[in-house]
């Protein structure tokens, strides 16, 4: 069977009748980012299912436009995973939907780029037109609530919140909180009896104290408005990049469905404008992260440095500038933090391993400035990664790899519905 019918055949499998899960046992509910992602596949092989992905999630948005990042459909029905609904408890917020419960924290916001697909696809304008508002309103919901004074960049709360959990970028955030704090946080992990080898594939449960410490936090604050004392409240170049490609798909869709794009194209402006300021490097020549709390950036070496190519925000001499960082010899393109920096695992989970997803949204980038070979190696380099290795959830970074080379969730779904959008997107 070639790769696509695999591909096919992994989001069969991980089809829920509303929503995909992102991997059997590992993550048995609806992601967020991952259901973008799952989308795009959708459209190339099953186009209502990708109406109805989205459709799913929104139904999950709460009544002041925050979009969740777990949604915990039948959560009864499904005992694999921690944090739990019952963990989370959403309704902490009076903001909480009332359809489905959830956590209380968000995702990088992918989705506006996913209902442009949809509506260049031709998917039913009036459906699309419903989601667009939606988004809109999550859009509103981010800008009011997460925007770092006036930058329009928006602040990240939980390292869950950038998707990258366990990045390099977050030692030093989780290093300031006491230990003894920490030590008094009790919990009982799931994800490490879903997967081979977790303790080199997963966070570690030091890791995990940190990360329920602020979930804690946060549910305290009502899962809003954060306040000065909050240790957690870092900009993050990845977050804010898709925020900026998924406006300016909101903006061009909204033309097409006659809609007000005034206070969208303000806001892009606003975010556009900082990025530079907060995020470059002229010495390192890289982008970086940067810290609320103490007014200085992360200068860690990780994906972030280079992923603004995704939205064309460099030039293309700083973009040459940029893949000189990377060695083609040695390395897949583009691991999760770079060989070399303090705390890079090679397979552990976004700590050093290639994800698909991340390879793609440079891909695309890549093509925007016609740098087509290295786009193409790019491509070639993540195919063969799944073509040799099976639809993992992460991949080894290092060429030399050979054998066992994938981690964590097997038939991951949105390296099947990626892989998809990789091999079709040249031909359509
Ligand atoms: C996990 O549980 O590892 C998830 O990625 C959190 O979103």
């Amino acid at each position: 069977m070639n790769l696509l019918q695999k591909s096919f055949e992994v989001l069969d499998k991980n089809w829920f009748g509303k929503y995909t899960i992102p991997a059997n046992g590992l993550y048995p509910f609806q992601w967020n980012w991952d259901s973008g992602f799952i989308a795009l596949g959708w459209l190339h092989y099953k186009p209502e299912r990708a109406l109805v992905e989205m459709e799913t999630l929104f139904s999950g948005q709460w009544k002041n436009g925050f979009l969740p990042h777990i949604l915990f459909h039948d959560y009864q029905k499904h005992s694999t995973y921690f944090p739990s609904a019952d963990y989370w408890d959403s309704s902490a917020s009076p903001f909480a939907s009332d359809v489905v419960r959830s956590s209380g924290i968000t995702q990088p916001p992918v989705h506006g780029i996913i209902l442009e697909a949809m509506y260049n696809r031709r998917l039913d304008v009036g459906r699309i037109e419903k989601l667009y508002d939606q988004t809109v309103d999550y859009h509103q919901w981010l800008y009011a609530n997460k925007a770092y004074k006036d930058t329009g960049l928006m602040a990240i709360w939980h390292n869950w919140e950038s998707g990258m959990d366990n990045s390099v970028i977050w030692d030093d955030v989780f290093s300031r909180i006491p230990q003894k704090i920490l030590d008094r946080i009790e919990f009982s992990r799931k994800d490490v009896n879903q997967v081979e080898n977790s303790a080199e594939t997963r966070p570690k449960n030091s890791d995990y104290k940190g990360y329920l410490y602020l979930l804690n936090e946060l549910k305290d604050r009502q899962f809003q408005n954060v306040g000065s004392d909050y240790p957690f409240q870092v900009l993050e170049p990845v977050f804010n990049t898709i925020l900026i490609q998924a406006s300016r798909s909101l903006i061009r869709l909204g033309k097409k469905l006659n809609r007000d794009v005034s206070t969208l194209e303000q806001q892009l402006q606003m975010t556009e404008s900082h990025f530079d300021h907060y995020f470059w490097s002229a010495g390192d020549h890289l982008y970086y992260p940067f810290d609320v709390v103490l007014q200085e950036k992360i200068y860690k070496k990780y994906i972030g440095n280079y992923f603004p190519i995704y939205a064309s925000l460099p030039d293309l001499d700083r973009v040459k500038g940029l893949l000189r960082h990377i060695d083609l010899d040695l390395l897949q393109m583009f691991p999760s933090v770079t060989p070399g920096e303090i705390g890079f695992e090679p397979k552990n989970y976004w700590r050093g391993p290639v994800w698909i997803n991340m390879n793609w949204m440079i891909w695309k980038g890549l093509k925007i400035y016609k740098l087509n070979k290295v786009a193409d190696r790019l491509k070639e380099s993540t195919l063969d990664l799944v073509q040799r290795n099976g639809f993992y959830e992460y991949f080894n970074p290092f060429k030399n790899e050979t054998s066992n080379a994938g981690y964590g969730g097997a038939d991951f779904s949105w390296t099947a519905a990626l892989v998809i959008d990789f091999i079709k997107d040249d031909k359509e």
